[in-house]
């Protein structure tokens, strides 16, 4: 009889036991239980059952599939890959990019940075040049998009050019205006969306309490950003209403008409329409001036009963702030200065050896866990052997850490007196710690010195290297897959699942052709959390991230030519000279067939590469050597099979200099070079170093010489600096 009952109850009966019939009705009750899961999940935000319990199930439905096909029910669970949106929010692209801010740590960067404006307006050191002083809040910040006078979108910065949006949420945010009055058309505000302290400590603590009463485990939130950005994520804006968010106003993005002339009088504006901007923002006149309300907020900085974690300088009058433009991802008319960094001591337990995307050997500090600054530290760079020596650093030492803001942390100075009696100097180690190659110290091809950091030889036949080339490669300045981050590579890679990039774009062909099981990275036949070798729990991975994790894969197959040639990790090729090269060459395959041709020094390929400003001969050697490795070609060919990258985004072409090649020689009257560089380049022109039979225009202002010569010799055309600013504004 007993085993009539269980038959009864065909849920705890191995797949492999199953008949037909138990097989039908256990196919019957999973897609019922799954699809109000998925209900309780997606719609209410409400989880019925744990992560891992859902996994189970609609394992076990697969594997029920799997093992009687013909019984796949038409609502089969496992077909339902396209209901849960892949992300919970809508992207949203922003009209104008929100970018970041380069800092300052000493009062020194402060003054540097006025020295540079000043340098690239052409202003003397007597000409009035004011700035903004505002306190920098620690908290998310979001574009607040209002059209005729209507709130219509909020959206989260993202990834800087897209975000998500959150305009249900922001709703519930009392100091968000819904409606304004006499706003310009169209109006985005920028601002920072923060937690105060008191109501951070009080959200954990009711959080704790719910969770006590609920037995459901609400994690505590780390710090009040965490706490505001987790708020403001939520998918049910009852929750978001219900915490306690606050918003200052500091910036903009598009605007039909100016707000003002200057950063100061766009903060009155704010403040007009309605929103709230920081009491501590000031106008001040000099870096002296600047330094001197710094010290003020810093002092403050206890009492303001929210975090901040620096002051933000910007150029007050906006015409300048015009001029001076931006560098890659942060304006040149901003800095950032940042409060000094928290230290704290503790014992070095052990120094480990990372090893890079380009072999490179970092040695890492593995600390007794400390905190600093309200962060737990249990890793601290090195840097290099050099740093090593000097300092002396040795397993054992007791040691003092800092850290400061974002940046990684670091072991700045070692205890002597605390050192133990056995302790030896460290030796670096002479071959790479993961492939066994030899480590060498490579000969700076400008310089002509050894370079300091030391470096594996071992290339692709380096795992950890292939490996953090993949890690690189999704990354969020190159494809940046959502779902698929450093832990999931780790283990892909570790699993030989995924070899090199291409392999990521046919995961779902293979999981779906039954070659590989993705699920099975995080459930044993139990349905518990996978263990793997060394007793780690195997990253999250379970069958809803999965089906996530290919349609945003799916997502990528069209990338951006810049993240395209950033993402294949070319040395000395980042996102800065990945943007240069996509700008001049415009699609892949030019800039694919001139790094092969220009292997050649005397090819013109090379000395067109060398014509883009920016890029010298390290450069040019990074992306010549990348490419005359067939392995790497093999491997980029069988990407484009997957993948193809756009072409670079269509420069603004109502500019009549638009995709011209210009260079500039002489003195220039009306603005700096700097300034002028910087002038075309934002016209979507490529400025050059030298004259060739590809320049367009050569500007010459008084005092040309060689270059004069040679674009005459050459029929470049030749233009006067008047005559260059009419073509610009044309
Ligand atoms: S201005 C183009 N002002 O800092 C520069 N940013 O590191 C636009 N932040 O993403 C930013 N307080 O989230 C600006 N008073 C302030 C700020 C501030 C905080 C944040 C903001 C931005 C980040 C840049």
């Amino acid at each position: 009889m007993a085993a009539k009952k269980k038959t009864d109850d065909p849920s705890s009966i191995p797949v492999g036991k199953l008949t037909a019939e138990m097989a039908q009705a256990e196919l019957a009750r999973l897609a019922k239980t799954i699809a109000s899961a998925d209900e309780a999940y997606y719609e209410h935000d409400k989880p019925k059952i744990s992560d891992a319990e859902y996994d189970a199930l609609r394992r076990r439905n697969l594997l029920i599939e799997k093992r009687f096909p013909k019984l796949k029910r038409e609502d089969s669970p496992s077909d339902k890959v396209g209901a849960p949106p892949s992300a919970k929010f809508e992207k949203s692209k922003h009209a104008v990019a929100m970018l970041s801010l380069d800092n300052a740590f000493s009062d020194e960067d402060v003054f540097d940075f006025e020295k540079r404006i000043r340098r690239f307006l052409g202003l003397g050191e007597d000409a009035a040049l004011a700035f903004t002083a505002e306190p920098k809040i620690d908290g998310l910040s979001l574009n607040l998009r209002y059209e005729a006078g209507a709130l219509k979108v909020a959206a989260t910065r993202g990834d800087g050019e897209t975000g998500e949006n959150v305009t249900g949420n922001v709703l519930t945010i009392g100091d968000i205006p819904t409606t304004l009055k006499a706003a310009p058309d169209v109006l985005e505000v920028r601002g920072e969306v923060y937690m105060n302290l008191e109501e951070f400590e009080a959200l954990n603590k009711r959080l704790e309490k719910e969770a006590e009463e609920d037995g459901k485990a609400h994690e505590p939130f780390a710090n009040p950003r965490n706490a505001a950005a987790g708020s403001l994520r939520q998918l049910d804006a009852a929750i978001t209403a219900a915490r306690p968010l606050h918003f200052f106003a500091y910036s903009w993005g598009e605007v039909s008409e100016p707000l003002a002339q200057t950063q100061w009088d766009v903060l009155q504006r704010f403040e007009k329409l309605g929103f709230r901007i920081n009491p501590l923002a000031k106008r001040c006149e000099s870096v002296e001036e600047l330094l001197t309300h710094y010290r003020k907020i810093e002092a403050e900085r206890a009492s303001l009963g929210y975090d901040i974690d620096g002051v933000v300088y910007k150029v007050d009058r906006l015409d300048y702030q015009e001029r001076l433009g931006y560098v890659s991802r942060a304006p040149r008319w901003a800095i950032a200065h940042k409060f000094p960094a928290e230290k704290a001591t503790t014992v070095l337990e052990k120094i480990d050896i990372q090893v890079g995307r380009t072999g490179k050997l970092t040695p890492v500090a593995r600390l007794k866990p400390v905190t600093v600054g309200g962060v737990v530290v249990s890793n601290a760079t090195l840097h290099n052997a050099d740093y090593i020596e000097e300092k002396d650093i040795r397993e054992g030492d007791t040691v003092t850490i800092q850290r400061a803001g974002d940046v990684i942390p670091q072991v700045l100075e070692v205890d002597e007196k605390k050192r133990p009696k056995a302790s030896k100097p460290y030796k670096f180690p002479a071959r790479c710690p993961v492939c066994g190659s030899h480590a060498v110290n490579e000969e700076n091809p400008t310089t002509g010195k050894a370079d300091v950091d030391r470096r594996c030889t071992g290339g692709l036949i380096c795992a950890a290297q292939v490996e953090a080339r993949l890690k690189h490669f999704v990354s969020r300045q190159a494809f940046d897959i959502e779902g698929l981050g450093e832990k999931q590579i780790a283990a892909f890679h570790e699993e030989g699942i995924v070899k090199e990039p291409a392999d990521i774009f046919t995961l779902r062909a293979r999981q779906e052709a039954g070659e590989i099981d993705l699920y099975r990275y995080d459930l044993d036949e139990k349905g518990e959390r996978k263990k793997s070798k060394n007793g780690k729990e195997k990253p999250p991975t379970n069958l809803k991230s999965v089906q996530n994790l290919f349609d945003a894969i799916d997502e990528r197959r069209s990338i951006s030519l810049t993240r395209f040639i950033n993402a294949l990790g070319v040395r000395h090729v980042g996102e800065t000279n990945a943007r240069l090269f996509a700008s001049h060459y415009g699609d892949f395959k030019s800039f694919y067939d001139a790094a092969k041709e220009a292997r050649a020094p005397e090819s013109g390929a090379y000395q067109d590469m060398l014509t883009i400003d920016g890029v010298g001969a390290l450069v040019a050697r990074g992306v010549i050597d990348f490419f005359d490795e067939a392995r790497n070609r093999d491997a980029v060919d069988r990407l484009l099979k997957e993948v193809t990258p756009e072409k670079a985004a269509a420069v603004k072409t109502s500019s009549a200099v638009a995709g011209k090649t210009v260079v500039f020689t002489g003195t220039l009257e009306t603005m700096t070079r700097e300034e002028a560089k910087a002038q075309a380049q934002g016209l979507g022109a490529k400025v050059s170093g030298s004259v060739s039979g590809k320049t367009d225009y050569l500007v010459a202002g008084p005092g040309a010489g060689s270059k004069l010569k040679k674009a005459e010799e050459l029929g470049v055309k030749v233009i006067t600096e008047a005559e260059w600013a009419t073509l610009a504004k044309g």
